[in-house]
């Protein structure tokens, strides 16, 4: 398989045909999504959460977001991969900036993602690009700035916030980003954002006719039972399978079955 760029999400969007992002934390989770050909891996700030059990993305920082990103990369042949810039890793000045993204990719990222959209922002992401990396933006319910906003809400639901959510992406797309995440933003607005710029939407909870869909492979997995936002679909319950297999492991080492003749040197 042909490893994932931006030239092949741009084609996707041309052909409208659809593709798909996961997030993924370790080599082995990663391996898999990659062999089941998803095109995006993203090492999400929501391993925050979903891996390190803080309450959001703003406690972690670059030092925890490389060691997930090399952990990723390994795993990862074919897939686009993609690492969220952390909380306070790409705002203080551009310089710094520059610098954690520019290790990111040493470390095995293809691309980084940003969130917002502001004069600083379409400035980091021109000189992003023009140092080679691609940037993926990311608008609508940004949650880095929940604190901000006030907790989570679905973004652009009057008819201004709505014109405010486009020029956003439209000022991405000039600044150079290769696509644009849509995170809690209603259906109609994002169909109408998709259709109207030239780089691909990702659907984050913004309906069906983005170009590209992301969820977080916990809530994908059936993983992480903290909190499921609605737009996430449940394919599996690796939460019930860890709790079958470490009770019927517990039971075993209990009772003497394990190990057995086959299981010693
Ligand atoms: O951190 C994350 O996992 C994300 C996606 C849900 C878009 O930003």
């Amino acid at each position: 398989m042909k490893k994932v760029t931006v030239r092949t999400l741009k084609k996707y969007k041309d052909d409208h045909e659809k593709f798909s992002m996961l997030t993924a934390y370790d080599y082995s989770t990663a391996k898999y999504i990659d062999e089941a050909g998803v095109d995006v891996v993203l090492i999400g700030d929501s391993l925050a959460m979903t891996a390190l059990g803080y309450d959001s993305t703003n406690s972690i920082g670059v030092e925890e977001m490389s060691i997930f990103t090399k952990a990723v990369a390994r795993g990862v042949n074919h897939a686009m991969v993609v690492t969220d810039m952390p909380f306070m890793s790409y705002t203080i000045d551009i310089s710094s900036a520059l610098t954690n993204i520019g290790n990111m990719v040493k470390l095995g990222a293809n691309a980084v993602k940003l969130e917002g959209c502001n004069d600083y922002t379409e400035k980091l992401i021109e000189c992003t690009v023009n140092m080679g990396v691609p940037v993926m933006g990311h608008i609508g319910f940004t949650p880095q700035s929940q604190n901000v906003i006030g907790g989570h809400f679905i973004q652009g639901k009057t008819e201004d916030a709505a014109n405010e959510l486009l020029k956003q992406a439209k000022k991405l797309e000039n600044a150079g980003a290769f696509s644009v995440v849509l995170e809690m933003v209603p259906e109609d607005v994002a169909k109408k954002i998709t259709e109207n710029i030239n780089i691909p939407t990702i659907s984050c909870g913004a309906g069906r006719y983005c170009d590209g869909f992301v969820m977080v492979c916990d809530d994908c997995f059936g993983k992480f039972g903290d909190f499921t936002p609605k737009f996430a679909r449940k394919y599996g319950d690796m939460a019930e399978l860890i709790r079958t297999c470490a009770k019927n492991y517990n039971n075993d080492v209990k009772s003497g079955k394990y190990p057995d003749e086959s299981e010693i040197y």
